[in-house]
């Protein structure tokens, strides 16, 4: 058994990391693990310009720890009324490196998402044009299908259409959650990857029930069934190049969650890489972590490996209860438990 696992550093492709006070309270704990993170627009309002992600950019710089080099990758927030001249100047600024699409109603903060995919139509053609990926949160928002059924329903009715009529683009379908995602992306063309959660790997839908009603393990899309997880979980550690790391940690303050209508989000950046680390080694594939953590993600947007490593030590620690958030606190994943990998400080 191994006692230290030493990785390329790795990076996180999908992440939440608020504003403000959020922003600094959350940032060092990405920071100390990823040399880069893909930066989710869905702020209040959202990073619909070129221009506003330069600002929020900005403001990430500005908040990172100390001698920090962590690299924002920004992305833009699809609307409605995105122009292909907006795809534009997100390829020309250099710092943007997609774009997301939220349809309208499917999370926190999409109010403003797309209502229906044919009115980007000009916009997705723009963005293969010009090699910018298209990342996509893969959940159908109709009244009548069920909330576990949603991922399913969307590679169907939306994503497989899209990938075949836009045959250039490059897709990440985000946060997986089934066996039928995991299918897709295996039978689906080059250029169609998927990013994989710590919660959708460790745990499944039981968990939002056990004992009571458990609004932190609460996420969209929402943890799936046992069969779903073991096929994300072959999936992640296949060494297939098209599955990569995306923690899609999404703090949200404590009483906004323990409430009567709780937001969606799992805070999973205080230790994202030992989660990932529990989860492979339960399969016996430590070894494959690397390709997952570092070098599948880069590989797929085509940016340089990172160069530097990681390194994880075999200890027992105690998870905090909570961390400071703004002017409250953060409950993060596995609260007050013991994990048995832990980052060593460099
Ligand atoms: O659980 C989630 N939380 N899923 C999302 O898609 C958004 C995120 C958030 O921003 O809180
Ligand atoms: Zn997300």
């Amino acid at each position: 058994m191994h006692d230290h696992l030493t990785l390329l550093r790795p990076d996180d492709w999908h992440l939440h990391l608020r504003d403000g006070e959020a922003l600094r309270a959350v940032l060092p704990h990405t920071a100390r693990q990823f040399a880069r993170a893909v930066v989710m627009p869905n702020l209040k309002p959202p990073v619909t310009t070129t221009a506003l992600a330069a600002e929020y950019r900005q403001r990430i710089l500005a908040a990172r720890p100390a001698g920090s080099d962590f690299e924002p990758l920004m992305t833009l927030y699809l609307t409605d009324r995105t122009s292909p001249e907006e795809i534009d100047r997100a390829c020309d600024s250099g710092f943007v490196i997609g774009c997301k699409l939220y349809p309208a109603g499917a999370t926190t903060h999409s109010d403003a998402g797309v209502t229906d995919i044919s009115r980007i139509d000009a916009v997705l053609a723009r963005m293969a044009e010009r090699n910018l990926p298209l990342q996509i949160h893969g959940e159908v928002t109709a009244d009548e299908i069920d909330v576990f059924d949603r991922e399913r329903e969307f590679i169907e009715r939306t994503l497989r259409p899209l990938a075949a009529r836009h045959a250039g683009l490059r897709v990440i379908f985000e946060h997986i959650t089934t066996a039928a995602a995991v299918e897709f992306v295996q039978s689906a063309r080059e250029g169609i990857a998927a990013t994989i959660t710590p919660q959708h790997l460790l745990y499944n839908r039981n968990e939002m029930f056990r004992g009571g009603i458990r609004p932190h393990f609460y996420c969209l899309p929402v943890l799936k069934t046992e069969p779903d997880r073991q096929a994300l979980l072959e999936a992640a550690t296949s060494g297939h190049r098209r599955f990569f790391l995306g923690t899609d940690s999404a703090p949200h303050e404590r009483h906004t969650k323990e409430a009567a209508c709780g937001c969606a989000g799992i805070y999973s950046a205080h230790a994202a890489l030992e989660l990932y680390a529990e989860a492979f080694e339960r399969m016996g594939r430590l070894d494959r972590l690397e390709a997952f953590a570092s070098l599948n993600g880069p590989d797929f947007y085509r940016l340089p490996r990172n160069t530097t490593t990681v390194t994880l030590r075999r200890t027992n620690w105690q998870v905090p209860q909570a961390y400071a958030f703004g002017s409250g606190t953060v409950v993060p994943m596995r609260a007050g438990e013991t994990l048995s990998w832990q980052l060593v400080e460099s």
